[in-house]
């Protein structure tokens, strides 16, 4: 191979605005035919991608196939819960199954490659990009990474319905300083390790073989430029052998970091520091057949990202077969199939929390003789896809109106109104709004924040629901109609005034293509809410970052000692507190017991729960297991989440669930920063969230 041949296995190109239409200018034709083209972004479709690569395969010098890769992050066509909604099922199987039929779909249009799972711990609501991932905790976190990868890449990803995952951004992204999107990020190398890096490294043990460098800088070392973080940690220790990356011109980027005088030096930065492929920004392909020839870039620095891009490709089985991927009998028959969509509808509806439900206003009967449905989200298709929504169409979602319509019984009057637009008031719908409320016998009033106030750069100051929208309940509230509330966000929201005044409040995120079928599923009691908060509601934005597994301090908040660690105008408490869900029935814990009172470092003791449905439904409970290191040599969270299972269990039905607790669970980063169990007490505490009382000790002995 040339030294152009090389750098262009490395260059990826954003085909979205020229190659991904028939009727556009094929303008990197040439690029192909001379072997510059490693990758393309954005170009799928069984015959737009045999069009590319038979010119790659068949007319350049060497024949090697290309990769087509997109963002498929939570679904391709048929579009399941944002991932923030997937995260809050607490159902590791539902998104693996979601994950796999992204793949099956993207796949099915010729992509071999995905920009997901977004892996990124994630405290600070006004960072937009809280949607993208699993939330703040880093047990559940690891969970839903290694879940979509598992998903995505499924047992052989050589065959034709498996594709590449790519973990994503690394690292530390989500602690942008003010949770403004691309800022600083100053931490520790402590909650590095102990926050931000292991949902990474759960992707690489699930066998993940592409990660996806961070914008953000770490302590002042740009990621892209972070031979440490890329090179030392993600290959070295975590033992990481896929393919690294560029986020979107982020090489290019290093210059406005102000580490890289030109795009050749930041080229030069990135290559040595373990970006194998540079998404769209060109200086590997421009600037260093310069480096290589007079000797600042070392031939081995170069073929060792070539290597690993050649090898994912041979992984890929595009070796064998370049046209593996491109059929269009499996884009006609692999789509938006009813085993999807029903797929997509059972996600969605376990993806719901019930936030509150006082007096019971939901489920609503199907015999109510009026029922109305309000809100600029009851008629509303493009915000039930979400961002990031891959080739979704809003002519196949299900709309919460329509669906509602045809759930309801014969006899049940349907009135609809819009009552405000999502960001502005509007007096007329208003009046329509109060007119129908009043004829209706119960209301329910969709309404949220829009789908693109979150995502990447959507950071907001204020986590507030738009005005009109919260003058739209109010006004709908002061009529006194049984009313309960949709919720559509793609993070946690400031909803003091909705928790304190509104009956109902079920949180719906942005649930896809099958949205009204799955609201409807539940707001009539088909089925039984048992959603999860993967991200805790704070009462107010000054809160954040507010999250469960905080520190303890040495004055541990108390409202009623005056010099405590909280606040003199809100409480210091969530208003919804990670692991919060309700269900339309009840759970009772009892007899929660350990295997063993005491265990060396090296043990692993059984925990049992005993759980029975004390109501009158059948329903799901997220029974989650929560643990405290009681003292330690490095402070440690209040409790975490080391453990968690979502059951279903009939009306007076109970029964024992057991969990282990090993090493890996009991320990942390000690002083020098390697996992240790130290001796000593730790308390488990188990239930439907996490602030469950129930709780019970065993100790640690020995060292
Ligand atoms: C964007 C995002 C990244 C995405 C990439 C390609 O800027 O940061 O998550 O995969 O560009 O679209």
């Amino acid at each position: 191979m040339t030294v152009e041949e090389k750098l262009g296995q490395l260059e990826q190109f954003d085909a979205r605005a020229s190659m991904n239409d028939a009727s556009e200018p094929k303008i990197y034709d040439e690029k192909l035919r001379l072997g510059r083209v490693g990758s393309f972004l954005g170009l799928s479709g069984a015959s737009l991608t045999r069009r590319a690569q038979r010119i790659a395969v068949e007319q350049s010098r060497l024949g090697i196939p290309v990769l087509f890769a997109d963002d498929v992050v939570h679904g391709f066509r048929t579009l399941f819960p944002v991932p923030l909604g997937e995260a809050a099922s607490f159902d590791v199987d539902a998104v693996e199954r979601a994950a796999r039929i992204a793949a099956v779909e993207a796949t099915a249009y010729g992509l071999h490659w995905t920009y997901a799972p977004m892996v990124d711990i994630a405290r600070d609501p006004r960072w937009g990009r809280i949607v993208e991932g699993s939330g703040e905790d880093v047990y559940l976190g690891s969970a839903m990474a290694a879940a979509r990868v598992r998903g995505l890449q499924g047992k052989d990803l050589a065959a034709n319905d498996t594709m590449m995952a790519t973990a994503k951004h690394f690292v530390a992204y989500g602690a942008a300083e003010g949770g403004r999107d691309y800022n600083t990020v100053d931490i520790s190398q402590r909650t590095l390790y102990e926050t931000y890096l292991p949902p990474f490294r759960a992707a690489v043990e699930a066998g993940v073989q592409s990660v996806m460098a961070a914008f953000n800088e770490i302590g002042g070392v740009p990621m892209h430029a972070n031979h440490e973080l890329l090179t030392t940690v993600l290959r070295g220790q975590m033992g990481f052998d896929g393919v690294v990356v560029s986020d979107f011109h982020a090489v290019h980027e290093l210059i406005d970091h102000g580490v890289a005088a030109g795009p050749q030096e930041a080229g030069l930065l990135a290559l040595r520091a373990g970006v194998d492929v540079e998404m769209t920004s060109e200086t590997y392909l421009r600037q260093l057949p310069a480096a290589v020839r007079d000797g600042r870039l070392a031939t081995e620095v170069l073929d060792q990202a070539v290597r690993r891009v050649l090898r994912a490709k041979h992984r890929l089985g595009l070796f064998d077969d370049p046209y593996r991927y491109c059929s269009e009998s499996r884009e006609r028959v692999r789509t938006l199939t009813p085993l999807h969509r029903q797929a997509a509808r059972e996600v969605a509806r376990k993806s719901f929390v019930l936030l509150k439900n006082e007096g019971g206003v939901l489920p609503l009967s199907r015999r109510l003789a009026t029922l109305a449905v309000v809100g600029p989200f009851a008629d509303e298709r493009r915000n039930m896809m979400g961002s990031w929504a891959a080739i979704g169409r809003v002519e196949d979602v299900v709309t919460p109106l329509d669906a509602i319509r045809s759930a309801v019984g014969a006899g049940t009057r349907v009135l609809h109104a819009k009552g405000a637009s999502l960001k502005a008031a509007d007096p007329v719908a208003l009046a329509e709004a109060e007119r129908v409320t009043r004829e209706a016998d119960a209301v329910l009033v969709f309404v949220g924040e829009d789908y693109d106030m979150s995502g990447e750069a959507r950071s907001r100051s204020s986590l507030d629901l738009p005005e009109a929208q919260q003058a739209l309940v109010r006004a709908l509230q002061a009529i006194g109609k049984p009313l309960a509330v949709v919720l559509f966000t793609g993070r946690p929201l400031t909803i003091g005034w909705l928790a304190q005044h509104v009956s109902s409040i079920l949180l719906a995120w942005y649930p896809g293509t099958e949205a009204g079928h799955a609201i409807a599923d539940v707001i009539f009691g088909d089925h039984s809410p048992a959603g999860r908060l993967p991200v805790t509601f704070p009462r107010a934005v000054g809160q954040v970052p507010i999250y469960y597994n905080h520190k303890r301090t040495g004055r541990p908040p108390d409202a009623a000692v005056e010099h405590t660690s909280k606040y003199l105008d809100v409480s210091w408490t969530p208003l919804y507190p990670f692991g919060h869900g309700l269900s339309y029935t009840s759970f009772e814990y009892l007899d929660l017991n350990v295997s063993a009172q005491k265990i060396h470092p090296a043990d692993t003791v059984e925990v049992r729960v005993t759980l029975v449905n004390t109501g009158t439904r059948a329903g799901d409970e997220v029974v989650q297991l929560y643990v405290r290191d009681d003292v330690a040599s490095i402070t440690r969270p209040v409790r975490q989440l080391r453990g968690f299972q979502r059951v279903h269990l009939d009306p007076d039905e109970r029964r024992t669930l057991v969990f282990k607790l090993g090493p890996a669970d009991l320990s942390f980063y000690g002083s020098d920063l390697q996992p240790v169990v130290e001796p000593g007490t730790f308390t488990v505490f188990a239930g439907g969230s996490s602030v469950a009382p129930l709780s019970v000790q065993f100790e640690v002995v020995g060292s």
